[in-house]
C-alpha cells in the first residue's frame, strides 16, 4: 500500500500528515508494509525542508520531520501510489488536472477518506502556532484512523503481507 499526501506547498500540512502517519504506522503491526510520501501542487518550495513552525509542531509531538524535502506532485504519482490524498478542495481540483480517469479514482480528500468528520485541513501558513497545533490534531487523528482502517483491511486479507 502506497499513500501520497498532498497539499499546496508541501511544507506545512502534507509533511505534518506524512510525519504523523509514519509514526503511527511505525508503532503498529503494519510497520514496513505501508509507504507514505507527500507532495505539493505548487512548485514554490521545491527542495526546501518543511516550514520551521511545522517542524517545531511535529517535534513537540515527538516526530522529526526536519529531513523531509518539498517536491511537486507529478502525473506519474498517480501510477506510483494507490491513493493520492489531498488536504483541501483546491488541492483536489489542482491534483485532478494531472490525473487521467484511472488516476482520478485514486484521488480523495484526506480527512473523509480517513473516515473522519470534517472536510478540509485548513492552511496554517499565514496563521500562528495554534493553527499548526490544530493541523497536528487533525492529521494525527487521521493517522490513527488510517492505521485502524488498514489493520482491518490487513485482517481481511485486502492488504498483501
Ligand atoms: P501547505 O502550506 O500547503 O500546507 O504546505 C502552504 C505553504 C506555502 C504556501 C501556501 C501554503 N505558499 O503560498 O507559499
Amino acid at each position: 500500500m502506497k499513500l501520497l499526501l498532498v497539499c499546496l506547498g508541501n511544507i506545512c500540512r502534507s509533511p505534518m500528515a506524512e510525519g504523523a502517519l509514519r509514526a503511527r504506522l511505525q508503532a503498529s503491526p503494519l510497520a514496513g508494509r505501508v509507504q507514505v510520501d507527500s507532495a505539493g501542487t505548487g512548485d514554490w518550495h521545491v527542495g526546501e525542508p518543511p516550514d520551521r513552525r511545522a517542524i517545531a509542531c511535529a517535534a513537540r509531538h515527538g516526530v522529526d520531520i526536519s529531513g523531509l524535502r518539498a517536491r511537486q506532485l507529478q502525473a506519474a504519482d498517480f501510477d506510483r501510489f494507490d491513493w493520492v490524498l489531498c488536504a483541501d478542495e483546491a488541492n483536489l481540483r489542482d491534483a485532478g488536472r494531472l490525473a487521467d480517469a484511472q488516476g482520478r479514482d485514486r484521488l480523495a480528500l484526506y480527512l473523509p477518506w480517513a473516515a473522519l468528520r470534517g472536510g478540509a485541513i485548513p492552511d496554517p501558513y499565514t496563521g500562528g502556532q495554534d493553527h499548526f497545533e490544530q493541523v497536528w490534531t487533525m492529521v494525527d487523528d487521521a493517522a490513527k484512523s488510517v492505521v485502524a482502517r488498514l489493520l482491518h483491511d490487513a485482517d481481511s486479507g485486502i492488504i498483501e503481507p
